[in-house]
């Protein structure tokens, strides 16, 4: 049954150094058998945060209004990846450590249109009752050095199983197609590389994601002008939509 779609591209976790051997049954092993179950929760949490996504989505179209969320993406961590990130970062093996350490086994990502989505987004979110925010990195104010945006909340959120009840954390990322479609390439020349990305192509994809704001911003600006004069019932004249970055520094300056 295909119900986690998974990642475009998979996080990343490291390279796995060459000689490690295989997490495997003796891990499964020592976890008690129940480790099947327990991923099962991670499963489950995705399905209540990608259903609360879609509700937001629904509700918006349903209001006639704007629709901030382009689309979802989810996957659930492998055992193999758990166990091997377990291994990796010498937590101890147990289910409850587990728990408590490895925060990004279950992952939801939400691409947005615009910047300004993003923050809409996580407040909508982070102000649901039921969802709590234990982990919040942005990436967007603090650009990673490689050029990396994101908005990342660590959230957790209880599961209702048929027997009891347990809190499980899901990591949500944020981000704008712009900021996707440069996570994605920069993924993808990361793994070729093996994580040695050469300094002249290092440079290049600083370069691209430095683009990749300016577009973000453009587009940011353009989608208030037309948003601001739809309330204003006017039409944009030919004038506003000729110099946009013009118009971004006046809305930066207005802030
Ligand atoms: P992990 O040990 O990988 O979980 O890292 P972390 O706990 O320090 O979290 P961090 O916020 O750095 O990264 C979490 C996730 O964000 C990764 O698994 C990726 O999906 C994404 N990510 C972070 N940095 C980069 C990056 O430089 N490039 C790309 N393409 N994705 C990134
Ligand atoms: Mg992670």
């Amino acid at each position: 049954m295909d119900w986690v779609k998974s990642w475009q591209h998979s996080p990343i976790t490291g390279v796995e150094p060459a000689a490690a051997a295989p997490a495997g049954i003796k891990d499964v092993r020592v976890l008690g058998g129940h480790f099947a179950d327990f991923m099962l929760d991670y499963k489950f949490a995705i399905d209540e945060i990608t259903t609360k996504i879609n509700i937001l989505r629904e509700d918006f179209n349903n209001a006639n209004e704007y629709n901030p969320i382009e689309h979802i993406n989810s996957r659930l961590k492998s055992p193999e990846s758990v166990l091997e990130k377990v291994r990796r970062k010498n937590y101890p093996m147990n289910l409850a450590s587990i728990r408590e350490n490895v925060l990004d086994i279950a992952g939801v990502r939400v691409i947005c249109s615009f910047i300004s989505d993003i923050a809409k987004i996580r407040d909508m979110l982070a102000g649901q009752e039921d969802i709590t925010v234990l982990e919040e990195r942005d990436y967007i104010t603090n650009r990673k050095p490689n050029g990396y945006q994101s908005l990342h909340l660590i959230v957790s959120i209880p599961v209702f199983r048929a027997g009891h009840t347990v809190r499980v954390p899901v990591e949500i990322q944020i981000r704008t197609i712009a900021m996707d479609f440069w996570a994605s390439l920069e993924h993808k020349i990361y793994y070729k590389y093996r994580g040695e990305v050469p300094p002249n192509l290092q440079a290049e994809l600083t370069q691209a994601a430095e683009a990749a704001t300016q577009l973000d911003e453009k587009m940011e600006a353009l989608h208030r002008l037309v948003d601001h004069a739809g309330r204003h019932g006017e039409r944009p004249d030919r004038s506003d939509s000729l110099d946009l970055s013009a118009l971004y520094e006046n809305l930066v300056t207005d802030r």
